[in-house]
């Protein structure tokens, strides 16, 4: 709406009695974009101090950063080396790391009129973990694949080679019967512990009767405990019932169990122990074995990690057991976790009562 009247006398227009909103100030404009501005910026002036921020900058670098200049407020000689550059009036986009909060992110600079900066800074902390942990697994995955596929080539070409005794022949046969075992296990678990970390896994929950359950665990895994003359026993009531998804919760127990019985010395002892605690059920798993060291207690449930690469591995083991059981126990709204010390280890379960 255009209103006239003669210079230097304004006319008093009743609807003009209130106050009207103040004609924003210069520079009101700009802050209210970088406070709406999806990632972590910041208006540079000319001496390089930030004039404007936004929260998510403040957020990002863990400090108030306004009247800092980037040095003081990131610590990173790089980043200020850039922001320079931008002050002079060069467009500049980085990848670098942040000293002052172990970050690493994308800055992105760009001159704005008035010799000032914008900076603009994206957060790739996760993205370059995640980066680096698929990296991580599939290097592990292929050498875990290869020891068995070498030990195969290695016995089927020692057979191709000549005759052979039989009982040397029957050695090698064995040993190929072993590997290709060993071999699609490890697909096997590689393929389950994929699914689950994809979210892939969908539990078919139901109420389950616990003790025919453990019992026909303990069945799995009784052989071998004998030939180790371990004690193997269950201990719990008659009657417990938990909601679980009946092929995933026997998977955790035998992975459990299997451990139990593979690290406890001769002559030892595994328990298995059901126990209603209110609401959740808790499934121990206990053995009389070696125990395991604090430091690696909170990294034993890591895909791939061992105690003892060495001792592991001879045993048959590759590092994936503990790790399916910590996500089988998730996707069923439950837990796992483990105490040990010099007597034993004792790895629980807990899931909801049905
Ligand atoms: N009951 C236990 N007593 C002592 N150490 C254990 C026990 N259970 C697991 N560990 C340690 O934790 C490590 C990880 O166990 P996990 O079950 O994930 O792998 P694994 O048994 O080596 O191989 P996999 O289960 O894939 O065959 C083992 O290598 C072992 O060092
Ligand atoms: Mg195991």
């Amino acid at each position: 709406m255009a209103l006239f009247w003669r210079k230097g006398t304004p006319p008093k227009l009743a609807h003009l009695a209130e106050e009207p909103s103040p004609a924003p100030k210069p520079g009101d404009e700009s802050q209210e974009l970088i406070e709406r501005f999806p990632e972590a910026a910041g208006v540079l002036d000319e001496s390089g101090r930030f004039a404007q921020v936004n929260a998510g900058l403040d957020r990002l670098l863990g400090r108030s950063c306004i009247g800092r200049s980037v040095l003081e407020a990131t610590r990173s000689g790089e980043l200020a080396e850039a922001a320079q550059a931008a002050l002079l009036g060069e467009s500049v986009e980085r990848e670098l790391p942040l000293p002052s909060s172990q970050l690493q992110v994308r800055a992105t600079l760009a001159p704005l009129a008035r010799k000032r900066a914008l900076l603009v800074l994206h957060d790739l902390t996760a993205a370059r973990r995640m980066e680096a942990m698929r990296r991580d697994f599939i290097a592990n995955a292929s050498h875990e694949l290869r020891t068995p596929v070498a030990a195969i080539a290695g016995a089927a070409e020692t057979l191709l080679a000549g005759p052979l005794p039989p009982d040397d022949a029957r050695r090698f046969v064995e040993m190929i019967s072993r590997h290709a075992e060993r071999f699609s296990r490890l697909t096997r678990d590689l393929l389950d512990l994929s699914r689950l970390e994809a979210g892939e896994f969908r539990a078919a929950l139901g109420a389950i009767d616990l003790l025919p359950l453990c019992e026909s665990c303990l069945d799995l895994v009784r052989e071998r405990a004998k030939e180790k003359e371990l004690a193997l026993g269950f201990d719990g009531p008659q009657e417990l019932r938990v909601v679980a998804d009946r092929r995933a919760l026997e998977q955790m127990l035998v992975n459990l169990l299997d451990n139990a019985v593979k690290y406890t010395p001769r002559g030892g002892r595994v328990t298995l122990l059901a126990d209603g605690a209110g609401a959740q059920v808790l499934l121990s798993v206990i053995d009389s074995g070696p125990g395991i060291e604090p430091r690696h207690q909170s990294r034993i449930f890591e895909r791939f990690y061992r105690v003892d690469g060495g001792r592991s591995r001879d045993a048959g083991g590759t590092g994936l057991g503990l790790a399916i059981v910590k996500h089988l126990a998730l996707v069923q709204n439950g837990e796992a976790g483990v105490e040990s010390g010099n007597g034993g280890s004792r790895f629980w379960i807990k899931l909801p009562a049905a």
